[in-house]
């Protein structure tokens, strides 16, 4: 059986471990935060039970896989025996080096370490530890227990076997991998998501037509079930302005760089859903 620890219990992290206990994997997960245990584990619960309801799933097999996500504060004991580990913490880069060290250190030397970063490619991490040929990325969706894809991205020392292992992980999960042979920055979707969404930017900046009437078009005519407003909305529109402007000063070109009334919103507070109001209200 796959043993799995899944190190830090957040938005992402939470959901990776229960889909892993879903799909029959034996899962850790380990948070320095006692809450953030708890309130994984509630919210875990939470929807599990949404799903027996909806009789979608049995009540037992919902019970076994919330049993089957063990926690744990301690690091070392959550990496005990791990064949792999995918470190789901904090988006910044001297954390997720420093976590690496610690679990070079404490994982079994043949475990795989993996990193969920949405930015970061794995060579800016992997050189603290002693087995660059076992670190990758294993990039999943927001939220996991429904977003099927997970990219995973090759680092220059990435070993065949390891992509291999988390390949097939991924698909042990019920999930479908896509291999990346490139570090390479926004991988695949969101690459092609901001190329879309900045067009969508440029024709609201240059008074084509409205966000409503964008969002719209790309929802009736592309079918996307969510225009990239409403999207924009769903995600956070300081998400959507800190990537562009992270590829605008990573690569210093212009066709990155947010738009005007993007950075207005933002500079309101107007986030989107979370704060009630976006580019539409809530
Ligand atoms: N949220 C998304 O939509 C999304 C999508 C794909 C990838 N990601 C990536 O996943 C990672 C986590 O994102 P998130 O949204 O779940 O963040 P989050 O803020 O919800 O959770 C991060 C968790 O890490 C824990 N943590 C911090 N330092 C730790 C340490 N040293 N040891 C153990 N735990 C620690 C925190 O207590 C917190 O529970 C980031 O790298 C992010 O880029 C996020």
């Amino acid at each position: 059986m796959t043993r799995l620890a899944v190190i830090g219990a957040g938005s992402m992290g939470a959901q990776i471990a229960q889909q892993s206990a879903l799909g029959g994997v034996d899962v850790v997960l380990h948070d320095q935060s006692a809450e953030q245990l708890r309130s994984a584990r509630d919210s875990n619960r939470g929807h599990l039970m949404r799903r027996v309801e909806k009789g979608k799933l049995g009540a037992a097999e919902a019970e076994k896989a919330l049993a089957g996500v063990r926690e744990t504060t301690d690091l070392s004991e959550a990496v005990q025996g791990a064949h792999f580990v995918i470190e789901a913490v904090f988006e910044d880069l001297e954390l997720k080096r420093s976590v690496f060290a610690e679990l070079d250190r404490a994982a079994p030397p043949d475990a795989v370490l993996a990193s969920n970063s949405s930015t970061m490619g794995i060579s800016k991490i992997a050189d603290v530890t002693s087995r660059p040929e076992r670190c990758v990325n294993m990039h999943f969706f927001f939220p996991v227990l429904v977003m099927d894809l997970v990219e995973v991205v090759r680092g220059p020392q990435t070993s065949n076997e390891t992509v291999e292992r988390t390949m097939s992980l991924a698909r042990e999960i019920g999930r479908s991998p896509v291999l990346i042979n490139k570090e390479i920055d926004g991988f695949i979707v969101n690459r092609i998501l901001h190329s879309a969404t900045q067009e969508a930017y440029r024709l609201l900046d240059a008074g084509v037509a409205s966000f409503e009437d964008i969002d719209l078009a790309v929802e009736k005519g592309l079918n996307w079930p969510m225009g990239p407003f409403r999207l924009g909305d769903f995600t956070g529109l300081d998400v959507t302005y800190n990537a562009r402007l992270h590829m605008y000063r990573t690569t210093g070109e212009q066709r990155f760089r947010p738009s005007p009334q993007l950075e207005a919103k933002v500079k309101a507070g107007k986030l989107g859903r979370k704060t009630g109001e976006g580019w539409y209200r809530y």
